[in-house]
């Protein structure tokens, strides 16, 4: 709680970043969560500090310094302000960026190393093992895979030097019980069982936290020709940045312990084992979380400048706007679990969820609001239940959208919005406000359809801006809105009706001009997906996925009639384990009971969004074994015009289990 505000507080940290003069979209990746979450935090009320920084010392960046024949400091200067650009590009709005070369940073490291070394913890002997310098880790002969580091699989270095140890081995059973009695300390919650299978209950060994070979680090103040581990240096950036430790330490004293440090799944293991241990032993409080993200792989493998399979985020926003790079990034992947980046899974993303979804709903309501009323937004008059419904759905879903932010799903939150705006779109469709226009004396009905749509696209730009802060003040612009008190989190929490009726819309640009899908990835295939698309002919047209049968050119009707098609209403719905295709459905058909059935739409369709939906079946299709489950029936679906597969269903109020035909 801030003393001075009375606000709850919030601390969320990236890790700090390695200086590279090319941070990939896999970096900006973990940015835009935080960004996101702090943004949200804000929103709601929480007094938020989002930190970032740079990890500027070790081996690697001393080599590389080397090569380019400048110094370390005039080599990592130079790319931190690139870094801090990419930023501004993307939005990320951090309250502090920490360098690990700051003085401050410094003489807090320093001051931590000597305390640990007073007290005991801190001891000097040698070292001999093996050193990755991409990973700045120490690994043992028997840890190593085929010789290689097992991280990252890149060569190590053998290493002998005097060095000084930090006991994490003292620590250890104090870790395990700390981890067991806290199951929320690392999340997701696999990543603590892979922290206590492989680390913690295997033993842990003491860690070398001083180097005589590496210059380009932060000098042992009592034995200068030592300089300190960089993930020791690194990991204290989360409360050098606050003061710690000096006589300003009013961040400190606020912001501390950290609510979330987000980092990636590959280096919680620093996060959650030689971190706490640090801090326990300099008797500080223990971050309340460290959330181990998936990562944005290509072809399964994860983007990295050593496999070269990066695409740069400067040109994605460049073109297509970094509101919409911040949504695909959110919407795409659960947070947590790895996916797969493909230049054409974010195009169809902004044509399907963006252009069409969200850019028609506010195009339609403000032409519609043009064209029937001067561009006067109309009062509400006649409710009927058809409102009642969308005006709950927009209540409820600002408590939605907390529940899921609150566990780290931006695409679940997400999703709880564009259910909103589906449904706004649906509404139009039932209530056909053009017929209203023609045929209402004194348009009652058509006041309220068109008041509800404005109503609800407030709300939707209200509750977008901590994923996408550009979009909300155009939407405002169309409709109007130029109190700030229509915009906040307090406005969307009251009941529907809080947009005011006379306000002037303006038609404006497409929020999100639909793309040529095609035309794109022939024109950024080689600069954003290089080593793939380098192979293929840029030109070559994309082969469907999805072939036509070949059709008799007539049928009897007998032919037709043996297809039993049947409307089946979506129980549950998962994904089949190790497939990538698949999805295993449990179907109601009415009063003809349920139905497991397997169908290749995973590529389309996420298990959440179908769950409750009507499909249509062909029930009476000879069972199959699809990935070793029975499936009974096939599920019918269409191809869009970009070759993906829409599923077929009926309007609604048609009960389950109906015949088709
Ligand atoms: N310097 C260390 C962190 C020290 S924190 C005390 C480091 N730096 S990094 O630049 O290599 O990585 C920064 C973050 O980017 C990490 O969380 C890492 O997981 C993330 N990513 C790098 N490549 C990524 C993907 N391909 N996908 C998702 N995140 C990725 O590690």
């Amino acid at each position: 709680m801030c003393q001075d505000c009375q606000k709850k507080t919030f601390y969320i940290t990236t890790p700090i970043y390695y200086p590279s003069d090319n941070l990939h979209i896999g970096h900006a990746y973990c940015s835009t969560a935080v960004d996101t979450m702090a943004r949200f935090k804000k929103m709601t009320g929480y007094d938020t500090y989002f930190l970032t920084g740079t990890d500027e010392h070790g081996q690697k960046i001393e080599r590389k310094a080397k090569e380019k024949g400048v110094t370390p400091q005039a080599y990592v200067d130079h790319i931190v302000d690139g870094i801090k650009d990419l930023w501004k590009l993307m939005d990320i709005q951090y309250d502090d960026f920490i360098r690990t070369t700051d003085q401050r940073h410094v003489a807090c490291v320093q001051k931590l190393f000597k305390q640990l070394y007073d007290q005991g913890d801190i001891y000097k002997s040698e070292y001999e093992g093996w050193y990755c310098t991409p990973c700045e880790s120490f690994w043992t002969e028997l840890q190593l895979k085929d010789g290689k580091c097992p991280d990252c699989g890149r060569p190590v270095e053998k290493t002998r030097e005097e060095s000084y140890f930090f006991k994490l081995s003292k620590y250890q059973d104090w870790l395990i019980q700390y981890i067991e009695e806290h199951p929320d300390f690392i999340q997701p919650a696999s990543r603590a069982n892979e922290m206590m299978n492989n680390f913690l209950k295997p033993g842990l060994e003491d860690l070398c936290v001083s180097r005589t070979s590496i210059q380009w680090g932060i000098p042992v103040t009592f034995d200068p020709k030592h300089t300190v581990y960089v993930w020791l240096d690194a990991l204290s950036n989360y409360i050098s940045a606050l003061g710690y430790g000096t006589d300003h330490d009013e961040l400190y004293r606020k912001y501390w312990p950290a609510d979330v440090h987000m980092v990636g799944k590959e280096i919680v293991r620093f996060h959650t084992i030689i971190w706490p241990i640090m801090l326990h032993a300099l008797g500080l409080p223990l971050p309340k979380q460290v959330f181990g993200h998936g990562w944005l792989v290509i072809d399964g493998k994860k983007m990295g400048k050593s496999v070269g399979n990066v695409v740069d985020p400067v040109v994605l926003c460049n073109r297509y706007s970094s509101d919409a790079v911040r949504y695909f990034l959110m919407r795409e992947m659960p947070f947590g679990s790895d996916g797969e980046f493909t230049l054409k899974a974010m195009l169809t993303r902004i044509n399907a969820d963006l252009a069409n979804d969200l850019g028609n709903l506010v195009s339609r309501t403000v032409a519609m609001i043009e064209k029937y009323f001067g561009g006067q937004i109309p009062a509400a008059d006649a409710v009927e239940d058809v409102d009642r419904a969308l005006w709950q759905l927009a209540e409820e879903l600002p408590g939605k959208v907390e529940k899921q932010m609150d566990a780290l799903q931006f695409s679940g939150a997400l999703q709880e919005i564009w259910k909103l705006i589906g449904e706004c779109n649906k509404y139009i469709d039932v209530t056909q406000p053009w017929v209203l226009g023609r045929e209402d004396a004194g348009k009652p009905r058509l006041r309220t359809v068109l008041y509800t749509l404005a109503e609800c696209v407030r709300r939707v730009a209200a509750l977008i801006g901590f994923v996408m802060p550009r979009t909300p003040a155009r939407i405002y612009a169309q409709l109007g809105v130029t109190d700030l008190a229509l915009t906040d989190w307090a406005s969307v929490q009251k009941p529907f009706g809080v947009l005011p009726a006379g306000l002037q819309v303006h038609k404006g640009e497409a929020l999100f001009p639909r793309l040529d899908i095609q035309k794109e990835l022939e024109r950024d295939a080689p600069k954003t997906e290089a080593p793939k698309a380098e192979k293929q002919p840029a030109k070559q047209p994309e082969k469907k996925k999805h072939a036509e049968p070949e059709y008799p050119a007539e049928i009897e009707i007998d032919d037709f009639f043996k297809c039993k098609l049947q409307v089946a209403r979506v129980l549950a719905c998962e994904k089949v384990e190790k497939s990538k295709k698949l999805l295993k459905f449990q179907l109601s058909l009415g009063k003809d009971g349920t139905r497991t059935v397997v169908s290749g739409i995973a590529q389309y369709y996420t298990p959440e969004e179908l769950v409750g939906r009507q499909v249509v079946l062909i029930s009476n299709l000879k069972t199959a074994k699809l990935a070793g489950i029975e499936s009974q029936g096939m599920i019918l679906s269409a191809v869009d015009a970009e070759d993906h597969l829409k599923l077929v269903s009926v309007q609604e109020g048609v009960e389950d289990g109906a015949i088709i035909g």
